[in-house]
Protein backbone atom coordinates (compact mmCIF):
# COMPACT_ATOMS: atom_id res chain seq x y z
CA UNK A 1 0.00 0.00 0.00
CA UNK A 2 0.96 3.46 -0.58
CA UNK A 3 -0.15 6.73 1.28
CA UNK A 4 -0.83 10.19 0.38
CA UNK A 5 0.03 12.49 2.64
CA UNK A 6 -1.43 16.34 2.31
CA UNK A 7 -0.40 19.55 3.95
CA UNK A 8 -2.93 22.78 4.49
CA UNK A 9 -3.12 25.81 5.93
CA UNK A 10 -3.50 29.46 4.87
CA UNK A 11 -1.68 32.24 3.08
CA UNK A 12 1.68 32.63 4.98
CA UNK A 13 1.09 29.37 7.30
CA UNK A 14 4.58 27.66 6.42
CA UNK A 15 3.11 24.91 4.92
CA UNK A 16 5.10 25.05 1.64
CA UNK A 17 8.56 24.66 3.49
CA UNK A 18 6.98 22.40 6.16
CA UNK A 19 5.98 19.90 2.87
CA UNK A 20 9.36 20.51 1.57
CA UNK A 21 11.45 19.57 4.91
CA UNK A 22 8.74 16.84 5.08
CA UNK A 23 9.78 15.45 1.82
CA UNK A 24 13.24 15.57 1.97
CA UNK A 25 13.46 14.16 6.04
CA UNK A 26 11.38 11.11 4.62
CA UNK A 27 13.97 10.19 1.63
CA UNK A 28 16.41 10.95 4.17
CA UNK A 29 14.92 7.99 5.70
CA UNK A 30 14.84 5.58 2.66
CA UNK A 31 11.12 6.20 1.18
CA UNK A 32 9.82 6.77 -1.63
CA UNK A 33 8.40 10.10 -1.93
CA UNK A 34 7.11 11.97 -5.07
CA UNK A 35 6.63 15.71 -3.64
CA UNK A 36 3.16 17.63 -5.47
CA UNK A 37 1.60 20.81 -5.25
CA UNK A 38 -1.82 22.51 -5.93
CA UNK A 39 -2.18 23.96 -8.27
CA UNK A 40 0.31 22.65 -10.03
CA UNK A 41 2.46 18.95 -10.61
CA UNK A 42 1.40 18.86 -14.74
CA UNK A 43 1.54 20.91 -17.36
CA UNK A 44 -1.51 21.29 -17.60
CA UNK A 45 -1.96 22.25 -13.66
CA UNK A 46 1.53 24.74 -13.69
CA UNK A 47 -0.32 26.61 -16.56
CA UNK A 48 -3.56 27.11 -14.35
CA UNK A 49 -1.80 28.45 -11.51
CA UNK A 50 0.33 31.01 -13.26
CA UNK A 51 -3.44 32.03 -14.55
CA UNK A 52 -4.42 31.32 -11.04
CA UNK A 53 -1.90 33.74 -9.35
CA UNK A 54 -2.03 36.09 -11.31
CA UNK A 55 1.08 37.97 -11.22
CA UNK A 56 1.10 39.47 -14.16
CA UNK A 57 -2.32 40.89 -13.73
CA UNK A 58 -3.31 39.17 -17.31
CA UNK A 59 -6.86 37.60 -16.16
CA UNK A 60 -7.71 40.02 -13.30
CA UNK A 61 -11.03 39.59 -14.69
CA UNK A 62 -11.59 36.03 -13.65
CA UNK A 63 -14.59 35.24 -12.11
CA UNK A 64 -14.74 33.38 -8.48
CA UNK A 65 -16.71 30.68 -10.32
CA UNK A 66 -14.44 30.58 -12.54
CA UNK A 67 -11.58 30.33 -10.22
CA UNK A 68 -13.60 26.89 -8.44
CA UNK A 69 -13.44 25.33 -11.87
CA UNK A 70 -9.90 25.53 -12.48
CA UNK A 71 -9.06 24.58 -9.49
CA UNK A 72 -11.12 21.55 -10.09
CA UNK A 73 -9.36 20.88 -13.37
CA UNK A 74 -5.83 21.28 -12.23
CA UNK A 75 -6.84 18.56 -9.60
CA UNK A 76 -8.28 16.67 -12.01
CA UNK A 77 -5.38 16.45 -14.14
CA UNK A 78 -3.01 16.06 -11.49
CA UNK A 79 -4.68 13.15 -9.79
CA UNK A 80 -5.29 11.16 -13.10
CA UNK A 81 -1.43 11.93 -14.03
CA UNK A 82 0.17 11.79 -11.17
CA UNK A 83 -1.14 10.76 -7.78
CA UNK A 84 -3.46 7.99 -8.71
CA UNK A 85 -0.83 5.98 -10.67
CA UNK A 86 1.84 6.36 -8.17
CA UNK A 87 -0.60 5.28 -5.27
CA UNK A 88 -1.40 2.09 -7.22
CA UNK A 89 2.22 1.10 -6.95
CA UNK A 90 3.34 -0.60 -3.59
CA UNK A 91 5.89 1.71 -0.88
CA UNK A 92 5.34 5.33 -2.23
CA UNK A 93 4.86 8.15 0.01
CA UNK A 94 3.19 11.53 -1.80
CA UNK A 95 3.59 14.48 0.20
CA UNK A 96 0.87 17.39 -1.52
CA UNK A 97 1.37 20.87 -0.53
CA UNK A 98 -2.66 21.52 -0.72
CA UNK A 99 -5.20 19.21 -1.81
CA UNK A 100 -8.94 18.94 -1.79
CA UNK A 101 -10.02 20.88 1.48
CA UNK A 102 -7.83 24.08 0.34
CA UNK A 103 -11.05 24.44 -2.02
CA UNK A 104 -13.63 23.58 0.42
CA UNK A 105 -11.90 26.46 2.56
CA UNK A 106 -11.05 28.96 0.25
CA UNK A 107 -14.02 28.68 -2.00
CA UNK A 108 -16.34 27.28 0.20
CA UNK A 109 -15.68 29.26 3.77
CA UNK A 110 -13.74 31.85 2.09
CA UNK A 111 -15.51 32.46 -0.76
CA UNK A 112 -18.91 31.11 -0.12
CA UNK A 113 -19.75 28.50 -2.48
CA UNK A 114 -21.84 25.62 -1.13
CA UNK A 115 -19.93 23.37 1.11
CA UNK A 116 -21.95 20.08 -0.06
CA UNK A 117 -21.27 21.02 -3.87
CA UNK A 118 -17.38 21.65 -3.36
CA UNK A 119 -17.51 18.25 -1.63
CA UNK A 120 -19.41 16.35 -3.92
CA UNK A 121 -17.08 17.82 -6.37
CA UNK A 122 -14.00 16.62 -4.95
CA UNK A 123 -15.29 13.28 -3.94
CA UNK A 124 -15.87 12.94 -8.28
CA UNK A 125 -12.49 14.48 -8.99
CA UNK A 126 -10.14 12.18 -6.71
CA UNK A 127 -11.81 8.57 -7.00
CA UNK A 128 -9.93 6.32 -4.26
CA UNK A 129 -7.19 8.93 -4.19
CA UNK A 130 -8.09 9.79 -0.70
CA UNK A 131 -5.45 11.24 1.97
CA UNK A 132 -4.19 9.14 4.74
CA UNK A 133 -3.07 11.93 6.66
CA UNK A 134 -3.82 15.84 6.59
CA UNK A 135 -1.58 18.13 8.22
CA UNK A 136 -3.05 21.37 8.91
CA UNK A 137 -0.44 24.06 10.01
CA UNK A 138 -2.98 26.78 12.18
CA UNK A 139 -1.14 30.17 12.55
CA UNK A 140 -3.35 33.55 13.43
CA UNK A 141 -4.30 36.00 10.08
CA UNK A 142 -2.05 38.58 11.77
CA UNK A 143 1.38 36.43 11.90
CA UNK A 144 0.50 34.69 8.25
CA UNK A 145 0.03 37.99 6.36
CA UNK A 146 3.27 39.51 7.72
CA UNK A 147 4.84 36.85 6.41
CA UNK A 148 3.57 36.71 2.81
CA UNK A 149 3.93 40.98 2.79
CA UNK A 150 7.89 40.80 3.68
CA UNK A 151 8.31 38.09 0.73
CA UNK A 152 9.89 39.44 -2.08
CA UNK A 153 7.72 38.25 -4.86
CA UNK A 154 4.76 39.87 -6.45
CA UNK A 155 1.60 39.81 -4.47
CA UNK A 156 -0.90 37.65 -5.74
CA UNK A 157 -4.40 37.25 -5.98
CA UNK A 158 -5.08 35.50 -3.30
CA UNK A 159 -2.80 38.07 -0.98
CA UNK A 160 -5.01 41.14 -1.85
CA UNK A 161 -8.24 39.56 0.06
CA UNK A 162 -9.63 41.27 3.39
CA UNK A 163 -8.69 40.07 6.61
CA UNK A 164 -12.23 38.86 6.52
CA UNK A 165 -11.96 36.31 3.92
CA UNK A 166 -8.78 35.18 5.56
CA UNK A 167 -10.38 34.36 9.10
CA UNK A 168 -13.58 32.55 7.53
CA UNK A 169 -10.53 30.21 5.43
CA UNK A 170 -8.96 29.53 8.58
CA UNK A 171 -12.13 28.94 10.64
CA UNK A 172 -13.44 26.90 7.83
CA UNK A 173 -10.09 24.67 7.99
CA UNK A 174 -10.58 24.46 11.87
CA UNK A 175 -13.89 23.14 11.16
CA UNK A 176 -12.75 21.00 8.80
CA UNK A 177 -10.35 19.14 10.61
CA UNK A 178 -12.42 19.06 13.69
CA UNK A 179 -15.21 17.25 11.84
CA UNK A 180 -12.71 14.77 11.11
CA UNK A 181 -9.99 13.36 14.00
CA UNK A 182 -9.02 10.29 12.28
CA UNK A 183 -7.58 12.15 8.89
CA UNK A 184 -6.34 15.35 10.22
CA UNK A 185 -3.64 16.60 13.25
CA UNK A 186 -3.74 20.40 13.62
CA UNK A 187 0.01 21.96 14.62
CA UNK A 188 0.53 25.23 15.65
CA UNK A 189 1.80 27.06 12.87
CA UNK A 190 3.54 30.09 14.94
CA UNK A 191 6.23 27.33 16.37
CA UNK A 192 9.63 27.27 15.21
CA UNK A 193 10.60 26.12 11.72
CA UNK A 194 12.87 22.94 13.31
CA UNK A 195 9.98 22.16 15.96
CA UNK A 196 7.52 22.12 14.03
CA UNK A 197 9.26 19.96 10.81
CA UNK A 198 10.09 16.94 13.46
CA UNK A 199 6.40 16.99 15.13
CA UNK A 200 5.42 16.68 11.71
CA UNK A 201 7.89 14.47 10.37
CA UNK A 202 6.47 12.41 13.52
CA UNK A 203 3.28 12.37 12.57
CA UNK A 204 3.49 11.15 9.20
CA UNK A 205 5.95 8.16 10.01
CA UNK A 206 2.85 7.14 12.69
CA UNK A 207 1.16 7.26 9.60
CA UNK A 208 3.41 5.30 7.64
CA UNK A 209 4.48 2.80 9.84
CA UNK A 210 1.15 2.25 11.60
CA UNK A 211 0.23 -1.92 10.74
CA UNK A 212 -2.19 -1.21 8.27
CA UNK A 213 -0.28 0.86 5.87
CA UNK A 214 2.09 -2.18 4.77
CA UNK A 215 5.14 0.30 3.80
CA UNK A 216 8.11 -1.10 4.16
P1 LIG B 1 -0.13 28.36 -2.65
O1 LIG B 1 0.75 28.28 -3.83
O2 LIG B 1 -0.17 27.19 -1.73
O3 LIG B 1 0.23 29.69 -1.91
P2 LIG B 1 1.17 29.88 -0.67
O4 LIG B 1 2.26 28.84 -0.75
O5 LIG B 1 1.64 31.28 -0.87
O6 LIG B 1 0.27 29.67 0.52
O7 LIG B 1 -1.62 28.63 -3.12
C1 LIG B 1 -1.94 29.75 -3.90
C2 LIG B 1 -3.29 30.27 -3.53
O8 LIG B 1 -4.31 29.43 -4.09
C3 LIG B 1 -3.55 30.34 -2.04
O9 LIG B 1 -4.00 31.62 -1.70
C4 LIG B 1 -4.67 29.37 -1.82
C5 LIG B 1 -5.35 29.31 -3.14
N1 LIG B 1 -6.12 28.07 -3.39
C6 LIG B 1 -7.51 28.13 -3.43
O10 LIG B 1 -8.10 29.20 -3.24
N2 LIG B 1 -8.22 26.99 -3.69
C7 LIG B 1 -7.61 25.79 -3.93
O11 LIG B 1 -8.30 24.76 -4.18
C8 LIG B 1 -6.18 25.74 -3.89
C9 LIG B 1 -5.47 24.43 -4.16
C10 LIG B 1 -5.46 26.90 -3.61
Amino acid sequence: MSILITIEGGDGSGKSTQARLLSQALIDKGHKVTALREPGGTNLGENLREILNDNQQQHTNLTDLSQLYLFLAARAQLVTERISPILAEPNNVVVCDRYIDSTVAYQGYGVGFDIDFIKQANHYVIGNSKPNLTILIDCPINIALSRTMSRTEKTSRFETKPNEYHERVRKGFIKLANDNHDRWRIIDGTLDKKTLSKQILSLALDVINAPNSNIN
